[in-house]
């Protein structure tokens, strides 16, 4: 275990979205890698595998709420969380719909909740809640490889690849912005694995995929700059 702030205690990940899915997994591992974590979910009214993790995790292990496409949400969630440092801030929510569907086919309302949910909001998340990471952590975001403009080869996921390649362009432009900060930046690309976004036929299950996510983005704290990278630490082509 070790805490970008020397001398300050147990490392502490703060995961946006993990109710469920590749984020509660995400949760758990911390966990077990002896690191605190305060995850979020939307609902606080559902008592989600987070909660279920949270119930034996001796109380390391927080729940906030944060629907990240309500805005203000954030202005409170930063309030309750003002008094703690976070080594890693990691924003996991995603979704997709319309995945068969040629992106001129796709109804507006269902590319405006792709596009926002996978772009915009992560992006407000991190600009709202920067101020709380160490200045020697980590700000980590799930990207895809469908976000990979380059390749990008058989089509298909238009809406959702189009998300994520914003996604890369969005963090690339707040790194450009952290310039100079000793902050490490990651988009993550975990391949495909079975959860409910991913469905059956993924190659990868949550249990093999999670601690290698968790390698690659550990691997990047205390190194400043941007990267794109797969499940085992190379670079994706943008
Ligand atoms: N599985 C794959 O093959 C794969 C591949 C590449 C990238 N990814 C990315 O990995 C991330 C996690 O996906 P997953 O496979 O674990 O999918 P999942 O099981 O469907 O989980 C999605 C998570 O995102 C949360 N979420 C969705 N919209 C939200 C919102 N508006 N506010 C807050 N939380 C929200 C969900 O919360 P609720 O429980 O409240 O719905 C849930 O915790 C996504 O960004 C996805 O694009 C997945």
């Amino acid at each position: 275990m070790s805490s970008t702030d020397t001398g300050r205690g147990t490392p502490t990940a703060l995961l946006i979205g993990a109710s469920r899915g590749l984020g509660q997994a995400m949760a758990a591992e911390f966990l077990d890698r002896g690191w605190d974590v305060v995850g979020t979910v939307r609902d606080t009214t559902a008592h989600t595998p987070l909660h279920d993790l949270a119930d034996r995790a001796g109380g390391r292990l927080t729940i906030e709420r944060l629907d990240i496409n309500e805005p203000g949400h954030l202005a409170p969630l930063h309030e309750r969380l003002a008094q703690r440092r976070f080594d890693v801030l990691f924003v996991n929510a995603g979704t997709t719909n319309n995945e068969l569907t040629p992106i001129g086919a796709v109804p507006t309302a269902d590319f405006v909740e792709v596009m926002v949910t996978n772009a915009l909001s992560p992006m407000r998340v991190i600009e709202a809640l920067e101020d709380l990471v160490s200045p020697t952590g980590l700000i980590g975001v799930m990207s895809s490889g469908q976000g990979s403009i380059t390749n990008n080869t058989n089509a298909g996921r238009e809406v959702y690849r189009g998300s994520k390649a914003a996604l890369n362009m969005f963090m690339r432009s707040f790194a450009v912005r952290q310039a100079g900060t000793r902050r490490g930046f990651v988009l993550m690309a975990p391949g495909w694995i079975r959860t409910a976004l991913g469905g059956p036929d993924a190659p990868y299950s949550v249990e093999e995929s999670v601690p290698l996510l968790l390698d690659v983005l550990l691997s990047r704290l205390g190194t400043p700059g941007l990267a794109y990278l797969d499940r085992s630490g190379r670079t994706v082509p943008w």
